[in-house]
This record gives structure tokens, C-alpha cells and sequence, in this order.
């Protein structure tokens, strides 16, 4: 009798994470390139007890009912892209991936900061396109990042990765998060302020809270004229913290300098929408987490969480802990 759970993978993930699947599990794993269209999900899923998915995936209350499932595992530490509620509802453990990539991350927040303070991308354009004829006393002028001031708007585990790195450059760094953290403030000689405050006075805002009703658009037009003319806004969190027609106006009347960012919102972003096309916005796309280490430690940890779902155990990682305590299960 076949005793191994059915479950279907989204895409390829890590070799780390696939192995430990493939040795428990039938795994039917989606090896395009793009995700598999929702019908796709739907159907695959009709016959599983498991899935494993990418944030790029709507996991809503049709797919749960698509099949019996008892476990989803996304592979990632933002679980935006799944109806937590209708999870929770339904009894389903939605495991995720906390902590491995948070250095990641705050590296790739630092690079873009740092990117676009000294116009990096402009200047390797102006190389590559034979622009470059002399040194230039005026050319391609950027900012300070050495003892500027930075504004964190949510001080999570990556927010304070971002913190540590920029006392390193000597920065004055302001935050702004829902849970105010005295312990953070003194170990990292950082200060709380109102949201307002810190755009008004940071001269390099990131932006790291979840995407959740509270935080949609909470960087729009109204946050974006309170910044800097001067201002650099990074996002590498998710695009839809920052209201992307209000980015572009900022950007072209020069409410602010510069933007760059990881995530954006529609995600992809179409090579001809203006943001892509802007000499003060950096885009790269969603790559905070991508280093090896950090990759294969996600997959391990989704696949953890899959396995441990499907035994019937509590997911070292669950972003619905309130699942164990709901009357459904
Ligand atoms: C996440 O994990 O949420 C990142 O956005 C992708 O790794």
C-alpha cells in the first residue's frame, strides 16, 4: 500500500529542500519557469495533502478546498500571497521561512541604499555606452551615506539587520514600527519617531514592515511629500507598502531624489513602465533573499515545515500559530 503523501511544488526549489521532500513524498513539482496558472494549481492540488508554494502564488480559500490539504509551505518569510484567515479557518498550518534570509536581505537594502547614493547604475551606463571621456569635476555628483540619516520604517528582524549595517557608516538612524523596542534603541543607539518625523528628517528611508492592510500604500503621496527633496526611498519589502503612481509623480516632480527597489507593485513591473525607465529609480527584481546560503536554508525550512505538516506535527515555522488553538482542527 503507498503510504506517502501526495503534494505538489509550485516551482523548483533548492536541491536541499527538494531532496528531503522527494525521499517522504510523491511530489509533483512544476518545472516552468513562470508559475503555474491558477487552474493549474487547482487541479494539481485536488489529490494533495501537501503544498508547497512561492509568493508569486494566490493561495485563497479555492485552492484550500481544492483538495485536502493539511499543510501549505511557502517558500519565503512574507506570506502576503495567502488568505491566512481562510487557512486558519479551515484548520491549515501555513508554514514559512523567519529568519534565514534577514541578512540577506538587509545586505541587498544597503546595496541598493548605497547604489543609489552614488548613482552606481548611471555610472556603469555612461561606461558601457563609451560616454565616458574624462574625469569630471561635476559628473555624476551623489550623496553621503557616511553619517547621513536614516529612516526604518519597520524595525523586524530585517529593519534591525539594516540598523546594524548602517552603524557601520556612522548613520543617525530614526525608526518607526507599531511595537516600540527600548532594548533595540539602546543596544543600537537608534530613536523611535512618528513616521511623519522620520520622513521629514531621514535622508535614506527603507521600508521593512509586512504587507498587511495597515501597511498598504502607507508610503503614498501625502508620505512622499513629507520627505527630502533630497531623499532616497528603498523598498525590500513588497511593492504594495508604496503607492507606485504616487512613486513615479515623486520621482518626476522631484518630491524626492531617488528610489530603488527590490519589490514593486504590479510585480513583475512591465519593461515600459515609467519606473523602469527613470534615471533616479534602480529597479532590480525581488532578489533580497537570493543567495545561495539563504536559498538553501529556505528550502530546508519550507520543506521542514511540509513534512512536519503532513506528520500531523506543529510547523517549526507557522505564521498561523493560531491554527493550533481554533476549534476546526
Ligand atoms: C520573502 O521571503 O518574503 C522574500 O520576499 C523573498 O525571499
Amino acid at each position: 500500500m503507498n503510504q506517502r503523501p501526495q503534494v505538489y511544488v509550485t516551482r523548483l526549489i533548492p536541491e536541499a529542500g527538494l531532496t528531503m521532500i522527494r525521499d517522504r513524498c510523491d511530489a509533483r513539482v512544476w518545472e516552468e519557469e513562470l508559475p503555474p496558472p491558477k487552474d493549474v494549481i487547482l487541479e494539481q492540488v485536488s489529490d494533495c495533502e501537501g503544498l508547497l508554494c512561492l509568493l508569486s502564488e494566490d493561495v485563497d480559500g479555492e485552492v484550500m478546498d481544492a483538495g485536502d490539504l493539511r499543510v501549505i509551505s511557502q517558500f519565503a518569510v512574507g506570506v502576503d500571497n495567502i488568505d491566512l484567515e481562510a487557512a486558519t479557518q479551515r484548520g491549515i498550518p501555513v508554514g514559512h521561512t523567519p529568519g534565514v534570509l534577514t541578512d540577506a536581505t538587509a545586505d541587498l537594502t544597503f546595496a541598493l541604499l548605497m547604489a543609489a547614493a552614488r548613482r552606481i547604475p548611471e555610472a556603469i551606463d555612461k561606461v558601457r555606452s563609451g560616454e565616458w571621456r574624462t574625469w569630471e569635476p561635476r559628473g555624476l555628483l551623489g550623496a553621503d551615506v557616511w553619517q547621513a540619516t536614516l529612516g526604518i520604517v519597520g524595525l523586524g528582524r530585517i529593519g534591525t539587520a539594516v540598523a546594524r549595517r548602517a552603524r557601520g557608516f556612522e548613520m543617525d538612524i530614526l525608526y518607526n514600527d507599531p511595537n516600540r523596542s527600548i532594548e533595540v534603541e539602546e543596544e543600537l543607539g537608534i530613536v523611535y519617531a512618528s513616521l511623519d518625523t522620520l520622513l521629514e528628517r531621514a535622508d535614506f528611508v527603507t521600508v521593512h514592515t509586512p504587507l498587511v492592510d495597515e501597511t498598504r500604500h502607507l508610503i503614498d503621496r501625502a508620505a512622499l511629500q513629507r520627505m527630502k527633496p533630497t531623499a532616497v526611498l528603498v523598498n525590500a519589502a513588497r511593492g504594495g507598502i508604496v503607492e507606485t503612481d504616487a512613486l513615479v509623480e515623486a520621482l518626476e516632480e522631484g518630491w524626492i531624489a531617488q528610489a530603488a527597489l527590490d519589490v514593486t507593485d504590479p510585480e513583475p513591473l512591465p519593461a515600459d513602465h515609467p519606473l523602469v525607465g527613470m534615471a533616479n529609480c534602480i529597479v532590480v527584481p525581488h532578489i533580497g533573499s537570493a543567495t545561495t546560503t539563504a536559498r538553501n536554508r529556505m528550502a530546508e525550512m519550507a520543506a521542514e515545515n511540509l513534512l512536519a505538516g503532513l506528520a500531523g506535527r506543529t510547523l517549526p515555522y507557522c505564521a498561523n500559530p493560531q491554527v493550533y488553538e481554533s476549534e476546526t482542527r
